[in-house]
């Protein structure tokens, strides 16, 4: 079962600003009923200001809540501002998304930069109005794939299905998917490689951390959790999981097969990690 956080549920239950705004400056509509998610949502600014702002939407709680949280985060913004927000700035605003609905708060950031550039009178400059249908079954372009995968640095196909759906139907389209990360990530600088002499302490650590803060918190952070390290000793990290890791009842999975393996992948191959309190 997924575990939603208090904030998700909350929005879920008593979403705010649900409606349209009749005379709206800027109106946002992404997704469709056929794929089974739509938002609607409507914009009033003022001085380069958005003063309000209302959604509807065809969808599942999270769909409710990434919605609702989207209308309080941009209420008194700026445009430029709000041009800025990304599904992650959802994400965090609700505290976390379970992995498989991540979508929804795509779609709730792809209805915010369509309703701006309605504002605007400009062409909205959404991933799906660009480059080719890769997932035929869902209407994905390879654009929209490259654009989450980049924004919340997706490794895996399961990922891309997650914040897309590509991928979650006939599943033809999955070997495009996989071609797509491949080339992305292929452009990237490769991890960082082991020296010939032994690293100092000082070296560990800041690599570990890199690959914290890299590779690890962001995976941790679309579950409302997080991580910090302690301490090290020899082989041995020590790390505490923090927010909804702490309480995860497969915290261990979590530590043994996700960052350890991480850990042992970019650092050493002898790295244990082990919980602590503080
Ligand atoms: S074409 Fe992507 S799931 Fe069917």
């Amino acid at each position: 079962m997924w575990d939603y956080t208090d904030k998700v549920k909350e929005h879920f239950i008593n979403p705010r600003n649900v409606g349209e705004i009749e005379d709206a400056d800027g109106v946002g509509e992404v997704g469709s009923i056929a794929c089974g998610d739509a938002l609607k949502l409507t914009i009033k600014v003022k001085d380069g200001r958005i003063v309000d702002a209302r959604f509807k939407t065809f969808g599942c709680g999270s769909a409710i809540a990434s919605a609702s949280a989207l209308t309080e985060m941009i209420k008194g913004m700026t445009i430029e501002e709000a041009k800025k927000i990304t599904n992650r700035d959802i994400v965090d605003y609700l505290g976390g998304l379970p992995r498989q609905k991540m979508h929804c708060s795509v779609m709730g950031a792809e209805a915010l930069q369509a309703a701006i550039a309605d504002y605007l009178g400009e062409k909205a400059e959404t991933a799906s109005d660009e480059g080719e249908v890769v997932c035929v079954c869902f209407g994905v372009t390879d654009k929209e794939i490259e654009k989450v995968v980049r924004q919340n640095r997706l490794k895996e196909v399961e990922d891309v299905t997650n914040y897309t759906k590509a991928g979650g139907a006939c599943g033809s389209c999955i070997p495009q998917i996989e071609a797509i990360l491949n080339r992305i990530w292929s452009e990237e600088t490769p991890p960082p490689s082991k020296p010939k002499r032994p690293r100092t302490f000082l070296e560990k650590v800041k690599l570990v951390e890199r690959v914290l803060e890299e590779e690890i918190r962001p995976v941790l952070a679309g579950d409302g959790g997080d991580i910090e390290l302690v301490d090290i000793e020899g082989d041995v990290v020590k790390v505490k999981l923090l927010r909804n890791c702490a309480s995860c009842p497969v915290s261990t999975f979590t530590l043994n097969d996700f960052v350890g393996e991480k850990l042992r992948e970019f650092v050493d191959e002898n790295i244990r990690v082990v919980e602590v309190d503080s």
